[in-house]
């Protein structure tokens, strides 16, 4: 190696020392100052106390639920949920169990030989969940199904007392 270039070499070596120095302090030094900034600006964000100071004194609520008491939605039960099941034959089952329509067991024994035999748990099932049998299809309650099961079982318990 010439003189020349290790006078070359040793300053690019202390240019490349110092160059390498001056990142790490950039790095360091910009760390700092970020950190210093998320701070600042964090205070300066923070704007609750100036938002206490200049709140209204007082607001109008327009909360209609705080004012009137919403009741919940009644659930119409029908006929007033009445367990008159002689009341329920007549407004609901009635239309097809008087006049025997689509196959319907009318009020006759006759009719309902072998289905009071199944057991009155397994007729009132198929009242209230409707089924289709060798006769026809039994809406279930009857096509109301916005009547209670026990309302079901009242007008059931009316038709197998009136054969
Ligand atoms: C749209 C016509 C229709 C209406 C309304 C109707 N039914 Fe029926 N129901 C039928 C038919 C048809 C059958 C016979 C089905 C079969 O066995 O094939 C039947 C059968 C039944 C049976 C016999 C079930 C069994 O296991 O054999 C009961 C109990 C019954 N209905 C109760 C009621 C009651 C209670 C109502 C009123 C809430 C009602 N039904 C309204 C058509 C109707």
């Amino acid at each position: 190696m010439s003189d020349q270039d290790s006078i070359f070499f040793r300053n690019f070596s202390i240019l490349l020392g110092v160059m390498i120095l001056l990142t790490i302090i950039l790095a360091v030094g910009s760390s700092m100052f970020q950190d210093n900034l998320v701070e600042n600006l964090k205070d300066r964000l923070d704007r609750s106390d100036i938002q206490a100071s200049i709140a209204p004194a007082a607001a109008v609520n327009t909360d209609p639920n705080a004012i009137v008491e919403v009741a919940p939605a009644q659930q119409a039960v029908p006929f007033d949920g009445s367990l008159d099941g002689e009341l329920i034959y007549n407004n609901v089952c009635a239309a097809c169990h008087g006049t025997g329509a689509g196959g319907a067991p009318k009020l006759e024994a006759a009719a309902w030989e072998g289905r009071i035999d199944k057991g009155a748990e397994a007729v009132l099932a198929n009242a209230i969940n409707g089924y289709t049998g060798e006769a026809g299809l039994m809406p279930a309650k009857g096509g109301r199904t916005d009547l209670t099961d026990e309302q079901v079982k009242a007008a059931v318990d009316f038709m197998t007392g009136s054969l």
